[in-house]
């Protein structure tokens, strides 16, 4: 006997039948998996002018989230909400009846709606849009498909996440042109610092300027539209890692103007696994050559020529569509003020707790929703997994020299509760020890 069907002996006939029967959706799942996903769940709702716990708890009704799980790391992966799950197994289940080219042909064209949908979300054209796998994926097409050559330079910022930073060094071993780092600094100094520390690296020779809009480390925000601004002043490309900004800052691409700007749908936007975005500008395309040739492209703009890279996860990319409608009935600017006052909470309360050492700064206009900190000289591997194992709290470590510590990275789906359990679970181990 399989172990699928091992499990799924375990769901009585009638409870099956019945599953079907409400959401046609039952999938050969362990019972235990689906009974978050039974659970009844309204309509979606649109947040109210002043949206409190009780409105996000009616968010998270809508994610199959574990009941007892107090979830603070977005920064790293997001849970899909329950909608995406029913509208992938809906399209999953359609390839699988029937994988023929006609239903494979039907998927295609559903993807565009997910282009159009992200076009939509960052205020640009379809056309300017590229589905990819993941942040990493839309970095690397950028810095593969750049003609770069020696006499070239690239400025980074020195806390850019491997895809937009080692990236970067091993192809400047190969093309010849160099890569120049301009330095982060704890705590942030403000967004003037950073653009003058990138003012001075810029040079006539600089032909792109990559930059991560909030960092995954210590969640520094960098001045996005003015560095995007002065890049285009030297007549340089400016590259905006979004990983950590996409799907929760309500991000303006007609204001921000950058030539590329990439994220992962799988973090906030609580998409499935596999689903990103690369935003092209389209004065920027023409520099940009595609890494990967094969079939099965887009139907518009850039993606015709940058997107046919062969056979992929049509159900996962039309799911991430579902993931963003339902942020846009939620509403954007609500989404991002509460994940932002989830984190300032945060900052103030560990900043208060003697010893801690909270790393990022707590002004608006420097942080989002990650917040990292040094719990005392509490060994943070061993916080963590006290937290995680005895209070079912999820907080990623920050090991290694280079601020360590814990991550939290609130999102729509917590509220003020999860952020006084956290709090009261660090104090008591702080206390007692760990
Ligand atoms: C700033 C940043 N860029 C890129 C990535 C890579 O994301 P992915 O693994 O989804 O490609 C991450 C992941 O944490 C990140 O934080």
């Amino acid at each position: 006997m399989t172990e699928s069907h091992e499990h799924t002996s375990g769901i009585s006939r009638r409870k099956f039948a019945q599953l079907l029967a409400v959401s046609g959706s039952a999938a050969l799942l362990p019972a235990a998996e689906l009974r978050a996903l039974e659970r009844p769940r309204g309509a979606v709702p649109g947040a109210p002018p002043s949206a409190d716990d009780s409105f996000w708890t009616l968010v998270r009704g809508q994610f199959a989230l574990d009941d007892d799980l107090t979830f603070l790391n977005a920064a790293n992966l997001c849970p899909s909400s329950r909608p995406v799950i029913e509208t992938l197994y809906q399209r999953a289940r359609d390839l699988d009846r029937d994988p023929s080219p006609d239903t494979k042909e039907r998927l295609i064209a559903q993807r565009e709606e997910t282009r159009r949908l992200l076009a939509e979300y960052l205020r640009v054209s379809p056309e300017e849009i590229l589905l990819t796998r993941n942040t990493s994926e839309a970095n690397n097409i950028v810095s593969s498909g750049l003609a770069l050559k020696p006499g070239d330079e690239v400025v980074i910022s020195a806390d850019n996440h491997p895809s937009n930073h080692r990236a970067w060094t091993e192809k400047a071993k190969r093309f010849g042109f160099s890569v120049t780092v301009v330095d982060a600094v704890t705590p942030h100094p403000g967004p003037e610092y950073y653009l003058e520390a990138f003012r001075k690296a810029v040079t006539p020779r600089t032909r792109l300027v990559a930059f991560t809009h909030v960092t995954s480390t210590v969640g520094d925000g960098f001045p996005a539209n003015e560095l995007c601004a002065l890049a285009r002043e030297r007549g340089a490309l400016s590259l905006v890692d979004g990983a950590q900004t996409f799907g929760v800052l309500d991000v303006d691409l007609s204001q921000m103007q950058p030539d590329f700007y990439t994220g992962s749908g799988h973090k906030w936007p609580c998409a499935p696994r596999g689903t990103g975005v690369l935003y092209v500008r389209r004065t920027a395309q023409a520099a940009l050559s595609p890494s990967i040739i094969s079939l099965y492209p887009g139907s518009v703009g850039i993606s015709r020529s940058h997107e046919g890279i062969g056979q992929r996860d049509e159900p996962a990319m039309i799911a991430f569509g579902q993931a963003l409608r339902m942020q846009m009935t939620i509403g954007r600017p609500a989404i991002e003020s509460h994940a932002r006052e989830l984190a300032q909470a945060l900052i103030a309360g560990l900043s208060s707790t003697g010893g801690v050492k909270v790393w990022t700064h707590s002004d608006p206009a420097r942080s989002a929703s990650i917040v990292a900190f040094q719990p005392a000289s509490l060994d943070p591997r061993r916080l963590a997994r006290a937290l995680y194992e005895n209070h079912r709290i999820t907080a990623q470590v920050r090991g290694g020299e280079d601020r360590p510590g814990l991550r939290l990275s609130p999102h729509l789906y917590n509220t003020h509760a999860d952020v006084e359990r956290t709090l009261a679970a660090v104090r008591r181990y702080l206390t007692s020890g760990v």
